[in-house]
């Protein structure tokens, strides 16, 4: 049985002051009239029904989700009780589904990236899921452009092609400059997309080998989310007090560096992780003078190459004089004026702003 499990706990903090922790990037409308958690549903929803479809998310961005997607039971919604990253995410995600659908292959799917070409999207992950049942990990994999150092990179046999699936040599997630352009040099790498695909069987049996604590702690919740004697409320804080005993480390680290059994699909949907504001730049057109302007009535003398951005319902006007390669965001409550070669760096503006 084909489910997904789309994880949608991050905060997205490069898309301040967009994002807030209440409303974080899967939740904005970056890339089209859609959400991005409303474009991956939807992008998955012709080949997976909406009660195969299950969110990982936090109490803080529940209500938002649920809003935002109606078809998808509420039963479905996944809450970790509290931030834990991704391979406790994932095993308690997989924990849960595998009790609601036992053996099933599990598409795990991040809740704010842009692919472009859908159809070939769906029909990558319907080969991998037919993959996935051999037991293997399934990966897609990216052709790379940059030595970016926020990816992970799968290091292949020489020859792979695209839609095939290939054994992986090993997986390296976030290597430094230096590694990373060795990497992108050698032509043997491509980038993790983020996106997996394997049986709740061939996850949680991978958990246990290689992360024994998270194991003990995924068993202990299994044992308390079966225990009829306990009643629901008492339930729900034991949980609580278990998830606490979880390591702070996504599956890429926990899982993947280790795994012998991780394939890869190398694929070309146009894919993006649209992890920072300068991402737009490969997401919209530019006008005449390089400038991008989203939900904003902008005024540009003698001004170039920027990224503006307001918000739809704001009247007010932006204009830039003289300016370029800026990133400039205005909101309700803040403004953000920045260079684009330092868009990585506006997750520093969050420690601050209790500060201010
Ligand atoms: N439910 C839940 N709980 N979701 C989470 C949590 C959590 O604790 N932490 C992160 N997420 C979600 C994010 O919302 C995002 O959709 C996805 O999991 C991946 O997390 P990121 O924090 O964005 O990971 P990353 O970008 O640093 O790295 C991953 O993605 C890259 C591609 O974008 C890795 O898989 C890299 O190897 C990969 O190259
Ligand atoms: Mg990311």
């Amino acid at each position: 049985m084909l489910t997904a499990f789309i994880m949608a706990g991050g905060s997205g903090e490069r898309f301040w002051p967009l994002s807030t922790k209440e409303k974080p990037k899967q939740l904005l409308k970056l890339v089209s009239d859609k959400s991005m958690i409303r474009e991956t549903v939807d992008r998955i929803l012709p080949i997976i029904p909406a009660e195969r479809i299950f969110i990982g998310t936090n109490a803080i961005q529940a209500n938002g989700i649920k809003k935002e997607l109606p078809m998808i039971p509420e039963e479905n919604i996944i809450i970790e009780p509290s931030f834990k990253d991704t391979a406790a995410a994932i095993g308690y995600g997989a924990l849960n589904i595998d009790i609601r659908y036992p053996n099933s292959e599990m598409i795990v799917l991040a809740s704010d990236h842009l692919i472009k070409n859908e159809e070939n999207f769906r029909k990558r992950i319907l080969s991998g899921a037919e993959e996935a049942k051999k037991g293997n990990i399934i990966t897609l994999g990216i052709k790379p452009t940059k030595p970016e150092t926020g990816y992970g990179y799968i290091e292949t046999e020489a020859e792979c092609y695209i839609g095939e699936a290939s054994k992986v040599i090993r997986f390296w997630e976030k290597p430094n400059l230096e590694r990373a352009e060795k990497y992108v040099e050698s032509g043997n790498y491509l980038w993790n997309s983020g996106m997996f695909i394997f049986s709740t069987k061939t996850i949680l049996e991978s958990i246990e080998k290689f992360m024994p604590n998270h194991w003990e702690t995924l068993e202990e919740i299994k044992l308390i989310m079966g225990n009829k004697e306990i009643d629901p409320k008492e339930k729900k804080v034991r949980i609580e007090e278990e998830f606490e005993e979880f390591e702070k480390i996504s599956i890429d680290f926990g899982v993947m560096e280790y795994a012998k059994n991780i394939k890869v699909i190398p694929v070309d949907f146009g894919w993006s992780d649209v992890g920072s504001y300068t991402a737009l730049d490969e997401v919209f057109d530019k006008n005449e003078k390089g400038n991008i302007v989203k939900d904003a009535r902008v005024i540009d003398i003698d001004s170039k190459d920027n990224i503006v951005v307001g918000e739809k319902e704001s009247e007010k006007v932006i204009a830039v004089i003289g300016v370029k390669d800026l990133v400039v965001v205005d909101t309700k409550d803040s403004l953000l004026i920045c260079s684009k070669k330092n868009a990585q760096h506006i997750k520093k503006v969050i420690k601050e702003l209790k500060n201010v």
